[in-house]
């Protein structure tokens, strides 16, 4: 099969289905694999991450060990067992928390309301005490809006260890213009961000790009110059973004 990537161009069907991987070929032969590396519990899909983010988040929750943590979007409860198990601390926020086994997270404290509304109270919370937040996972609100102020809450934050942010879903184009609208610079923390931390997929039903982290670093003390946003895979998402939107 022979195609070019020239935008504009039309492909049919049987090009563009050659284009996606479909990964349950691979699924049967990488299983084992990957029961190497993560706990049963972490491989399980209620964790709604790709095997990459989720060795990620896991590497850095080790090497953190948070004080405190923070996540956006609970949902099932998958992301949030990791964290729970490597914080000391939780504040787990979610329009709902039906979902989940909250007696299943002894050190999670639930607050279920929009995290538009429910996060600055805290933020204020911890700043006032000066308890250590260390760990921020943003999935929650998938809306441009949505996730800008998720993140302009959590810079909010006034650091006195270092703070690791993660965001998820940034190689999805709405979610990417939240991301990169937010007030990054009025945070003088802020050191170091990466849009692409982790570069983002193909869903081969949608054809929507998902999936992808960011990844943020606040300091305790004060930047000393602009910052500047990596986008270390915006060739990657530039072409595959406007590769979908022409065919
Ligand atoms: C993708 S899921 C989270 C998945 C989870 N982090 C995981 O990987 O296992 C997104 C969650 O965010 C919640 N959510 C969306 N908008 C929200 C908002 N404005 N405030 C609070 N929760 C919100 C949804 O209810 C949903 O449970």
């Amino acid at each position: 099969m022979s195609f070019s990537l020239e935008f504009g161009e039309k492909i049919n069907e049987n090009e563009k289905n050659n284009l996606i991987i479909d990964n349950t070929k691979f699924d049967k032969a990488i299983i084992d694999f990957k029961k190497y590396i993560l706990n049963e519990e972490y491989l399980q899909a209620q964790w709604q991450m790709n095997f990459g983010e989720k060795i990620t988040m896991l590497y850095l929750l080790d090497k953190i060990k948070p004080e405190i943590s923070i996540e956006i979007g609970t949902q099932y409860g998958g992301s949030l067992k990791p964290i729970s198990d490597y914080s000391r601390y939780v504040y787990a926020f979610d329009y709902f928390h039906d979902k989940v086994d909250k007696s299943s997270f002894s050190n999670v404290n639930f607050i279920t309301g929009n995290s538009r509304i429910t996060v600055p109270k805290i933020i204020n919370n911890l700043n006032e005490s000066k308890l250590n937040l260390e760990f921020v996972l943003i999935d929650g609100d998938h809306s441009s809006e949505g996730v800008k102020t998720d993140i302009e809450n959590i810079l909010k934050y006034e650091p006195q260890k270092p703070l690791y942010i993660l965001i998820h879903d940034s190689f999805n184009p709405i979610v990417r213009s939240g991301i990169l609208k937010a007030h990054w610079n009025t945070c003088p923390y802020i050191h170091f961000v990466d849009i692409d931390f982790l570069h983002g997929t193909v869903f081969k039903n949608s054809y929507q790009l998902w999936e992808g982290l960011t990844l943020a670093l606040m300091l305790p003390e004060k930047r000393k110059s602009l910052l500047s946003i990596s986008k270390s895979q915006e060739t990657l998402f530039n072409l595959v973004n406007k590769f979908l939107n022409h065919n």
